[in-house]
């Protein structure tokens, strides 16, 4: 990007018409005490469209007085973004054409060439009609639609050489323009159309989802707490706790037209608990243990493995 400086040339002055001195002083008392300097985006903006679409020295001046600001400020905030413009722009438009790499990838350079020969070799030079200028600019966040030009507030997207040429020929006569997509797109979704998620089977509300969900964690081992030796190991032969039945649930997607019934919801509700009571009686199996008392006997209890039954039994 290029520097960025105040043009050589500057007016004399600069004030806000009575419409939008109460524009701005509307704006200003959007923003807590104190915190006035939040404004200067929005006044610039309002100050370029009413300097002839460009911000000059007076401009800012006013804009700093205005909101308590120093120069230097307000300067910074105008020289940094590329929506102002610091010297005079043409009457009826000033293109900025995005360069960045996805624009320049689909034809960047081809729209810059066009904006050479209809208006001017050099950017930020004015035709010689007075009505147009241009620059090339950073990404200006339309990528998907690329290439891309700004005019003022709005985007033209999707351009080719000839669309562009056509926009100019409709701006020089006074013309309305379509902003956004210039082709059969709407907004950012894909050309021609929805690709994905297209089978209306999808919506009829008869389409049925199975989820199959983790089996739960297995039962805690016996602790030492518990009264279990470490090191002794369950005789051969010992069951172990059978795992938990994976757990699946049926999931109907909403109808277009309503939710499920009251009685779809209880059927659910019922099937569920019935679930969870089959992986209940799943989970309690009982484990024998072997216990080493002082004068070695040994002596074998057994066990719950569900978690609310962990005692050892006689
Ligand atoms: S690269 Fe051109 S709009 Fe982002």
């Amino acid at each position: 990007m290029s520097v960025r400086r105040l043009h050589a040339i500057q007016p004399d002055s600069f004030a806000f018409t009575a419409e939008n001195l109460a524009w701005a002083k509307q704006t200003v008392a959007k923003f807590p005490a104190g915190k006035q300097a939040s404004a200067v985006i929005p006044l610039l903006w309002r100050a370029q469209e009413q300097n002839d679409n460009w911000v000059s020295k007076p401009v800012i001046e006013y804009v700093a007085n205005m909101l308590d600001m120093a120069y230097i400020r307000v300067l910074e905030v105008a020289t940094f973004y590329t929506m102002f413009q610091l010297q005079p722009v043409g009457k009826v438009a000033h293109i900025q054409v995005c360069g960045t790499t996805p624009c320049m990838l689909r034809g960047a350079e081809e729209l810059k060439s066009v904006c050479q020969n209809r208006i001017h070799h050099e950017q930020h030079h004015i035709s010689d009609d007075g009505k147009f200028s241009w620059e090339e600019v950073e990404c200006l966040g339309a990528c998907v639609n690329a290439p891309m030009v700004q005019i003022f507030k709005d985007t033209y997207e999707d351009l080719t050489p000839a669309t562009l040429e056509k926009l100019i020929d409709d701006l020089a006569a006074g013309r309305k323009l379509k902003a956004g997509p210039q082709i059969d797109r709407h907004m950012a979704a894909p050309f021609g159309g929805p690709t994905t998620l297209t089978d209306t089977l999808l919506y009829d509300g008869n389409r049925v989802f199975t989820r199959v969900e983790a089996p739960p964690p297995p039962p805690p081992a016996p602790s030492a707490a518990a009264g279990t030796p470490s090191g002794v190991t369950p005789p051969a032969g010992t069951p172990s706790p059978a795992p938990a039945a994976p757990k699946s649930e049926e999931i109907r997607p909403p109808t277009p037209a309503s939710a499920a019934t009251d009685a779809q919801k209880a059927a659910a509700e019922k099937k569920e608990q019935a679930a969870g009571a089959v992986m209940d009686s799943k989970a309690k199996t009982e484990t024998n243990i072997i216990r080493a008392t002082p004068d070695g006997v040994k002596e074998t209890s057994s066990i719950s493995s569900a978690n609310d039954a962990n005692k050892p039994k006689k």
